[in-house]
């Protein structure tokens, strides 16, 4: 990872191969992968291990949704990583109603023991590993700061903290508040939601953070990679 690393968020519909090259020429550090529910993988799924596939080798970590250990191993013992693979990730952060009512998505903050073995079972390939998460389910869970606790006991590469619960929208303003105790659990962050401006990268980095997830500014104006790094 560099010094400080700037990444374009997974974003179904739109962080496809070509998408995701484009903005590595235009200055990404590395790409995301829409997600791939783990579930379909195990199975096979033509369409969903499309997802995952990296036919141009540029920097790419696959992102992938589930709570199911038995069926990522069986997808893993069958996964050959092409170049360019960086490693995965575990998204923690999405709000659909379908997959909180399963307990995927954002319900999986507070499962620790759950992402604990999800985590060791990637490691176990000699995989690397990273968590994309809410500040929780909902107001109450970032209240009760549920994101620290996952933070502080799950040992993956990097945490990127999606800076707003699991009922907020879009439109509703990140949170940059919750950074600075991010980054005192001594884990290495980077920040997501709303990330936009050359201050914004100025007053993350003098915190601490590791890097910004770009979204919807990067599909706005793939450039905005070059210009917040200049
Ligand atoms: C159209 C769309 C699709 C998204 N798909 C995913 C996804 O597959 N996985 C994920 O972790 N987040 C997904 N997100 C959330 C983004 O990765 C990101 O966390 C969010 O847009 C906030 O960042 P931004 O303000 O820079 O857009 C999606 C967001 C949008 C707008």
């Amino acid at each position: 990872m560099n010094n400080f690393e700037l990444m374009l968020a997974p974003m179904e519909g739109h962080t496809n191969p070509a998408f995701r090259e484009i903005c590595y020429e235009k200055g990404a550090d590395s790409t995301f992968t829409e997600m791939a529910r783990i579930s379909a993988l195990a199975r096979g799924n033509k369409s969903t291990l499309e997802k995952i596939k990296i036919p141009n080798p540029i920097p790419t970590y696959i992102q992938i949704v589930g709570a199911n250990e038995k069926e990522l191993e069986k997808f893993l013992q069958k996964f050959t990583p092409e170049k360019g693979f960086l490693g995965f990730n575990l998204n923690l952060g999405c709000p659909s109603p379908d997959m909180i009512q399963r307990g995927l998505g954002c319900a999986l903050i507070k499962r620790i023991s759950k992402v604990k073995k999800m985590v060791q079972t990637i490691r176990n390939h000699n995989y690397p590993v990273s968590i994309k998460l809410r500040l929780g389910m909902n107001a109450f869970e970032k209240e009760k700061k549920t994101y620290l606790n996952l933070i502080n006991e799950v040992d993956a590469d990097f945490f990127i903290v999606h800076a707003r619960h699991g009922k907020e929208k879009n439109k509703d303003p990140a949170d940059f508040s919750v950074y600075e105790e991010c980054v005192k659990t001594n884990k290495v962050i980077i920040a997501n939601g709303d990330i936009t401006t050359k201050e914004q990268i100025a007053s993350l980095k003098s915190i601490g953070i590791k890097g910004a997830m770009i979204g919807r500014a990067a599909v706005k104006n793939p450039a905005i990679f070059e210009e917040l790094s200049k």
